[in-house]
């Protein structure tokens, strides 16, 4: 089999319907392993796991870039609903689409179903990248599978900070975050190129929800176990930030005028104390809308791990707290009325 037949082949099997959650696993693993022996990415190397650091979270090393496939839920859930913002933009636009992928990693693995589904005269694709041996790979990708026609441009760059040549972008992707939108710089990335694009893109994630909840531990585990789509372990109480395109573009101004103006406004939340003697941890919680039906709830991805913020089981009246996601001095949710703020956690 040629290189690009044997990454659809891989790829189709990755996304088969069919599969339950450990097939699913084992998939995402040879998928991993088959990208990472055809283009020579040594995973265990030393130099690949090191981690750039930049002014606003860290930039994973190629290793561990590498190692986002098998968090499977996650890759499925951005395939399928990056396949479908695609298709959808195809059909609307009559012509080329440009996608922009922000932060592809070495395998640029969200966008890999779309090159046997579409035609270079469909898509065009412009990939950014930070690390430079992430960049080393991502390029070698598309050179071995032979994958040009569908390339605009392959860029060593910071896209929190890049410029882009032209304001059309029909479609941006990024992923480039962890649980609560902290420590990874999704937040500021999106901020720069949004800013930039005009009309506003599709957006994928086309949200992330960050929210202040509680959770009851016995029933978290209970739940892993149980039925994950259907959570009674958790309550959600107030939505801290919900990043999307709207968001955005409510803080353009501040972001051009200078980063450190940023400011998401802050949110007053009451934990009633009925709630707390049933769900005594207060927690932040993440939930991804990648696109349309294609959401990843909390718990499902590493992405959307709940983050504790206090544990409360002696609490004898409601408990208050103010609530904000701030970009600077460091991107974190800044919590009033709480002995540690959430990065503290994680
Ligand atoms: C979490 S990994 C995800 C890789 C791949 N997109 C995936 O979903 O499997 C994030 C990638 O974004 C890159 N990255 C982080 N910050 C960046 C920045 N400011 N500009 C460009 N790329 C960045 C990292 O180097 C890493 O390869």
């Amino acid at each position: 089999m040629k290189p690009a037949e044997e990454l659809k082949h891989r790829v189709n099997q990755f996304l088969d319907d069919s599969l339950s959650v450990q097939g699913l696993t084992v998939r995402g693993n040879e998928l991993r392993q088959f990208l990472a022996g055809q283009i020579g990415l040594d995973l265990q190397e030393e130099s690949n796991k090191t981690n750039v650091h930049t002014k606003y979270g860290k930039a994973l090393g190629p290793s561990w870039a590498a190692y986002c496939i098998d968090d499977v839920v996650r890759t499925k859930k951005y395939m399928l609903g990056i396949m479908e913002a695609v298709q959808e933009a195809v059909r609307r636009e009559g012509k080329t689409v440009h996608i922009l992928y922000a932060g592809c990693g070495p395998f640029a693995t969200l966008v890999l179903p779309l090159f046997s589904r579409f035609a270079p005269e469909e898509i065009q694709i412009t990939l950014l990248e930070i690390h430079p041996k992430s960049h080393e790979s991502v390029t070698g990708l598309i050179e071995h599978f032979s994958l040009e026609p569908y390339i605009r441009t392959a860029e060593l760059a910071d896209a929190s900070a890049y410029k882009l040549p032209s304001s059309r972008v029909d479609i941006l992707i990024g992923e480039t975050m962890q649980s609560g939108l902290l420590r990874e710089p999704q937040v500021p990335i999106m901020l720069n190129l949004l800013s930039q694009i005009s009309p506003p893109p599709v957006l994928i994630p086309q949200c992330v929800k960050v929210s202040i909840g509680v959770l009851n531990p016995d029933r978290y585990r209970q739940d892993l176990s149980d039925d994950p789509e259907a959570p009674s372990c958790y309550r959600l109480l107030e939505t801290v930030l919900s990043f999307d395109v709207s968001a955005a573009a409510a803080q353009t101004e501040s972001w051009k005028r200078n980063p450190e103006d940023v400011r998401f406004p802050s949110k007053n939340i009451t934990v009633p104390l009925s709630l707390l003697k049933e769900y005594p941890f207060l927690d932040l919680f993440t939930e991804i809308l990648v696109f349309n039906k294609h959401i990843i709830k909390p718990h499902q991805s590493f992405l959307t791990v709940p983050m504790q913020i206090e544990h409360l089981p002696d609490q004898k009246t409601d408990f208050q707290l103010k609530a904000a996601f701030r970009l600077s001095p460091y991107i974190n949710v800044q919590i009033e009325n709480s002995k540690k703020d959430v990065s503290e956690f994680v």
